[in-house]
């Protein structure tokens, strides 16, 4: 069932027609124009195998595999495989996140135990059935996917729709002609991740929504659309290229109507014309539509306009397609940068990868934002994708929130399938005001040097700036700076000012744009302040990480004094798990972030606002907890706007220091608790205070919440920060209480996180699905099925024959009994544990019994759910046995079953926990539909208790597939 009103509207007209127009045809197709499910909920999972086809459901095994013959997908692949088993789940999901660490596990992806050296853990299956009604039979059916790391082939009852080898291309498949109308249907998508793309964390699995899309046969092509804005004297001229493919069999004529509305959702603009298509045609115009006085796109005011294209078919709408954009302009300078509306903007970026704390890659949309606000609030204005297609949520954020993108390609290359690559992302992102230029690769080191380099940045430049002429073409280059791919690309982007200088190169290419696509490596824990190599944490003050890489303050004061140097982005705004450098296992999340894996702020972030942003800032590190080191010397370092800066410790002063421009202050301080405080000074005035205190033992904890409201519409998070108080309710920075974490009413915790690189802790706490075969079975012919002694524990069966063996099929068919038994193994430990046994007819009636005991009795059709009573059972080893009349084949090519079903054994989820890291920790909690009062509990022994109320106000829920 469809949820949207519209859909619903629909049925009930239908449903009705006939109270008023008796003599009505039937309706050939359901709503005209286009639909667009979120098709997140409700799928089923379960693990498969890379090689173990036991392991992998059999999949793949029939004598025709899906390659051999359409419909031919078998396991799970197959409509009719039975996942009552699986967990259950919604997406996005990332299995890697929930998996443990282990010192096998790969070093660029945080040690999870998935992966190459993990086979039970490489190979997910996700399924779902969904109903089509009949009345869609005419329309187009698109199933899209927004990302699946990796390797992902999808089926739709059983047929094979194709393979996806990255995990960073959203992909579509038309399924119109596979589905069942009137009917259910069930797709099927088998991910694997035994060999891993990046060097970075990817996660694993359906880690971006899922998209049903219904559109008329004549309608705007995927991609359809691209906005360009021409802006002069106060006007702008919005020009759309359209994109209309027919797959009617007629040619047709249509009307193109393009609106343009406001950000109040008000039409301000309009064109349309007549146009004509033949059959199975694909077409691009152009229509123009003047916006008088525009508000333009910017960072302070990221204000957008939408553009919808409808498409009239012989008077009918057929198609309504909306295309967001904004009106702005960007120009890029070689002497004098990056140009956003014809004002400089120095591109203060950041690189980021995808993942966060808690969740890994499956990120709710909501957490984008937090991600990039978080971002925003530290003075940042560029985001580098580094270095694959984001997600198009984050481009939607970016949108939103006013965020300048550097969009990135995955892998270098010319073929079609690459260049395909390339020309998804382009036509994709294309009409993202944010996106202000495309990165075609990073550090390529085969190529970047040399001739071929040259030859295929030249080739991807060509062709994306064919695709989108609006925007330059930048590639990130460490070592080989001359001779190859930093010869021909538009924008130089210099990877570390460790490979040399960047005035020498713009000398020598000063036709070519720049910016520092990664610099400012720095290493660092937060809140740490003392290097400590036995538990691998890293102070925090801005050094250098290695003799030749920069600081921070370096980096940004060499990029701020160049003009001619668009900007830099910062390696990197948020930590991420994997490339631990320096260290290895066991630590398993990188120190480069400017903020933690959680957002937390390490102590460069104040540097950041200090110079990136537009407030008065006073920041004093370390903190002032340094019991055993009276008398020592400590460094203290202050980051300020303020011109002057003086340093008190206890009412004492420490001097008053000059702040040089891009920089900061610094003072060897002797310890003694008690306050440092920091008085800053602007034009002579003390303009801002700030202080440090020593603080007491943690008495209390306290939440958080980043919002105290969440939107009850499923989907939505609020983020929840964790910190213990001493009895002056000063935060401590140094606790490490281990927390319990409890909530109750619409919502559910979905991630916690405390930025500790080393930690091992879980960052979900949820209930674990086994699912458990039934082994060693074992089958006699029997001549009754009553009473029968075959049943009861420990009865001798060593003669009797394997089950199912093919060369007794015509016996076993004629018999007029059948006893199976098989071997179940469970879980050393049962409390608490919920055992189904899920069986599947293997004749036309079946008794079972387990450990002796009958659950079953002639059961007809054999397909039963049983909760199995843990009374019945025993840790470890136990029997099961049918009493089956067999079933008989009528053909010769029948495959009958020979599998009796599964047991599924449930381990409820533990109490959520996480210690706190410097002082904090993370939660994150997402809305579980309804509206209400949700009330989050941290307990920690020896503390008080932190209570705290979220409300979660009504709101409407996306339109999606339910079923
Ligand atoms: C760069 C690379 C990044 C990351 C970083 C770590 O060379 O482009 O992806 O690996 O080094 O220092």
């Amino acid at each position: 069932m469809f949820t949207s009103p519209y859909y619903r509207l629909i049925r009930l007209f239908i449903a009705y027609s006939f109270l008023l127009l008796p003599m009505a045809p039937a309706l050939a197709q359901g709503p005209a124009g286009r639909e667009k499910f979120l098709m997140d909920f409700g799928w089923k999972f379960a693990f498969g195998h890379p090689y173990d086809t036991k392991k992998d459901f059999d999949h793949a095994t029939g004598y025709f595999s899906y390659l051999a013959k359409a419909g031919y997908g078998d396991g799970p692949a197959d409509a009719q495989f039975d996942d009552r088993s699986w967990r259950l789940l919604d997406v996005p999901h990332d299995w890697a996140v929930e998996a443990s660490f282990d010192a096998k596990g790969s070093h660029s992806h945080g040690y999870k135990a998935v992966g190459r050296n993990f086979p039970e853990a490489s190979v997910g299956w996700y399924r779902k059935t969904f109903f089509i009604p009949e009345t869609d039979l005419g329309r187009h059916i698109i199933l899209e996917f927004d990302g699946v790391s990796r390797n992902s082939a999808v089926w739709v009852n059983g047929f094979y729709l194709g393979t996806e080898p990255s995990g960073y291309a959203s992909f579509q498949y038309d399924i119109t002609d596979y589905l069942n109308y009137g009917g259910d249907n069930v797709v099927a998508v088998r991910a694997d991740v035994t060999m891993e793309e990046g060097w970075y964390y990817e996660g694993a699995g359906i880690y971006r929504h899922v998209w049903l899309s219904k559109v008329s046969p004549l309608h705007v092509a995927r991609y359809g659309t691209f906005v360009t804005t021409n802006v002069k004297n106060n006007n702008a001229k919005v020009v759309i290229e359209t994109t209309v493919t027919n797959e009617n069999d007629q040619a047709t004529e249509f009307d193109v109507v393009q609106q343009i509305e406001n950000g109040d959702g008000k039409i301000i603009g309009t064109c349309s014309a007549k146009r004509g298509i033949a059959s199975l045609e694909t077409t691009t115009f152009r229509d123009s539509v003047r916006v008088p006085d525009p508000i333009l796109w910017s960072l302070e005011n990221p204000y957008r306009y939408k553009l919808v294209t409808i498409l009239n078919q012989h008077g009918k709408m057929v198609d309504r397609y909306e295309t967001p954009f904004g009106i702005r302009t960007i120009r890029f300078d070689a002497d004098k940068g990056f140009f956003l509306n014809d004002r400089p903007v120095k591109l203060k970026g950041t690189n980021n990868h995808q993942d966060h704390a808690g969740v890994g890659t499956a990120i709710p949309d909501a957490l984008q934002d937090f991600r990039i606000t978080t971002l925003k609030a530290m003075g940042s204005n560029a985001y580098r994708c580094s270095h694959n297609p984001p997600t198009p949520e984050l481009l939607d954020a970016c949108d939103r929130l006013g965020m300048l993108v550097l969009d990135e390609n995955r892998v270098m290359g010319t073929t079609t399938q690459m260049l395909d690559q390339l020309k998804s992302l382009v036509l994709r992102d294309r009409n993202h005001p944010s996106v202000i230029a495309w990165s075609i690769g990073n550090e390529e080191w085969k190529i970047e040097g040399n001739i071929k380099g040259a030859r295929i940045a030249k080739t991807m430049q060509r062709y994306t700036k064919s695709l989108d002429p609006t925007r330059p073409v930048a590639a990130a280059v460490s070592g080989g700076r001359e001779g190859g791919i930093s010869t021909v690309v538009e924008i130089m982007g210099y990877n570390y000012l460790g490979q040399g200088t960047t005035d020498e190169h713009h000398k020598n290419y000063p036709w070519q744009y720049s910016m520092g696509t990664e610099e400012g490596s720095t290493h660092a824990s937060r809140g740490i302040y003392e290097d400590d190599k036995a538990n691998q944490y890293i102070s925090a003050y801005d050094k250098r990480p290695m003799p030749n890489f920069l600081s921070i303050e370096e980096g940004w004061s060499y990029y701020a004094a160049r003009e001619y140097l668009t900007g830099m982005f910062i390696w990197t705004g948020f930590d991420y798990r994997g490339e631990s450098t320096p260290y290895t296992w066991p630590s398993v999340c990188s120190y480069f972030g400017m903020l933690d894996l959680c957002g937390f702020p390490k102590d460069d972030v104040y540097y950041l606002k200090s110079w990136w942003g537009t407030k008065p800032v006073l920041h004093i590190l370390p903190h002032w907890n340094w019991k055993g080191k009276e008398g020592k010397e400590i460094d203290v370092w202050v980051y300020s706007n303020c011109e002057d800066v003086e340093l008190f410790l206890n009412k004492k002063s420490l001097g008053k220091k000059s702040m040089t421009k891009n920089s900061h202050l610094e003072w060897k301080v002797q310890y003694a608790p008690g306050v440092l405080e920091a008085r800053g000074y602007t034009n002579g005035k003390l303009s801002l205070t700030e202080t440090v205190k020593t603080t007491g033992e943690a008495v209390a904890l306290r939440l958080t919440p980043n919002s105290q409201t969440l939107q009850a519409n499923h989907e939505d998070i609020t983020v929840i920060t964790v910190d213990a108080l001493d009895k002056n309710r000063l935060a401590i920075p140094t606790a490490g209480n281990v927390i319990t974490l409890d909530i109750q009413g619409p919502a559910k915790i979905i991630g916690v996180g405390n930025g500790d690189q080393t930690s091992h802790e879980p960052d979900r706490f949820l209930e674990t699905v086994d699912i458990i075969t039934i082994k060693d079975m074992k089958e006699k012919i029997v001549d009754g099925l009553e009473n029968r002694p075959e049943i009861q524990p420990g009865y001798d069966d060593s003669s009797w024959n394997d089950a199912f063996r093919a060369e007794n099929n015509a016996t076993r068919e004629q018999a007029q009994g059948l006893v199976v038994r098989g071997i179940v193994e469970l879980p050393s430990e049962l409390a608490n544990k919920k055992v189904t046994f899920f069986s599947k007819a293997i004749g036309t009636e079946q008794s079972i019994y387990v450990n002796g005991k009958q659950i079953a009795s002639h059961l007809n059709g054999g397909v039963g759910e049983f909760i199995l009573d843990l009374s019945l059972l025993r840790a470890g080893r136990n029997e099961i046995a049918f009493v089956v009349k067999p079933l008989a084949r009528k053909f010769t090519w029948e495959n009958l079953n020979t599998d009796p079903g599964i047991i599924q054994v449930i381990t409820p989820a533990p109490s959520w926990k996480r210690k706190l890291f410097s002082g904090m920790a993370q939660v994150i909690i997402q809305s579980t539909g309804g509206a209400g009062e949700v009330t989050i509990r941290a307990s920690s022994p020896g503390l008080r208790d932190a209570t705290l109320k979220i409300t979660a106000t009504p709101a409407v829920r996306r339109t999606f597939v339910n079923k």
